[in-house]
């Protein structure tokens, strides 16, 4: 893959925050995500690659745009899978909450897992605690383990978790284990981000989200050096059925790091719809705006944080000049 290819990622997810941010607090979650998806399509059309969208929107019939076996790019330039969420954590920006974040993963061509629209149990770090995880182990366990990769007392350990009811046991646990716990209303796309980060506060995500924001989780922690192990938790038969169907026949697969990104190259980008712990969220002001992105590539291992100020006045729809 080109590495320019980073900077032409970083338009496409700047441009979907932008158009997104406008809905904050609105309360309206699908004008928010629609905008995103919007302006993420039209700008991937300007960017020189053979993009097939492998986790998007939905399949084809569901989805007018970014759906799944989707073509995205000129048609010149590298065949890619592409993984994307224009705006991962609807009701975040709905509600005016934290941690929004336009993001995108793509990697060489058949080198993604093609993770099913389901529930996926996650446990994610950052790179001091790589190889120290093991899904299957007890909570108690991994708090532990992640204590002593971090040279830490468990006392210290920060636990993210999703906060929903199917969390109940897992909170408790974390809680006898004496750990802090976050707490999050969504978005564990940059939860499982934050555990690389020292200044976020955050040393593990434990819990079930969405599988296919574990393949763009499980690319960021690949840029970064950490770890995600993901077991997908289908919830009915018919969800049981789709695994099967997709060739995943063992419902206690433990999915790690190279299962979700087979090969040595990834590009991840994303940009802050609303304020989080690592990056801020889009700034309107007359006819400016700011937006903070994070762009990080596997191979090179590098990680830029990208400040990015845009003119209204010359880009009035914020996405591309016309
Ligand atoms: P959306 O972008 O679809 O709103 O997803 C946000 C999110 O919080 C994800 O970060 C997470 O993986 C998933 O939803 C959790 O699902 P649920 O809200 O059903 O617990």
């Amino acid at each position: 893959m080109e590495r320019s290819l980073s900077m032409e990622l970083v338009r496409v997810t700047e441009a979907a925050a932008l158009k997104s941010a406008r809905w904050m607090g609105r309360g309206v979650k699908a004008e928010a995500d629609d905008a995103a998806t919007m302006a993420m399509r039209t700008v991937f059309d300007t960017i020189p690659m053979q993009g097939t969208v492998v986790i998007g929107e939905g399949e084809m019939d569901e989805a007018p745009m970014l759906y799944i076996g989707e073509k995205l790019g000129t048609g010149d330039g590298p065949g890619v899978d592409v993984a994307v969420d224009p705006l991962e954590g609807t009701d975040i920006v709905a509600q005016g909450s934290w941690n929004a974040l336009s993001v995108i993963a793509i990697a060489d061509k058949g080198t993604l897992l093609h993770a099913p629209d389901m529930y996926m149990n996650k446990i994610a770090v950052g790179p001091e605690a790589i190889g120290m995880i093991d899904i299957n182990a007890p909570t108690m366990d991994n708090l532990q383990a992640v204590a002593r990769a971090k040279n830490k007392d468990i006392e210290d350990v920060v636990a993210t978790v999703l906060d929903r009811p199917r969390h109940a046991k897992l909170i408790q646990e974390i809680r006898e284990s004496g750990a802090r716990i976050k707490l999050i209303p969504a978005g564990d796309v940059a939860a499982a981000i934050n555990t690389a980060f020292e200044n976020t506060g955050v040393d593990i995500l434990l819990g079930s989200g969405g599988a296919p924001e574990g393949v763009l989780a499980a690319v960021a922690l690949k840029c970064l050096g950490g770890e995600l192990q993901g077991k997908l938790v289908p919830s009915n038969d018919d969800e049981i059925e789709r695994c099967v169907e997709m060739g995943i026949s063992d419902l206690n697969r433990v999915f790690c790091m190279n299962d979700f990104c087979s090969g040595d190259d990834a590009i991840f980008a994303a940009t802050g719809a609303t304020d989080g712990e690592l990056l801020k969220g889009v700034q309107f002001k007359g006819s400016k705006a700011t937006t903070q992105s994070l762009v990080m590539r596997a191979k090179s291992g590098t990680v830029r944080f990208i400040d990015g100020e845009h003119s209204l006045q010359k880009k009035p729809n914020m996405v591309i000049n016309s």
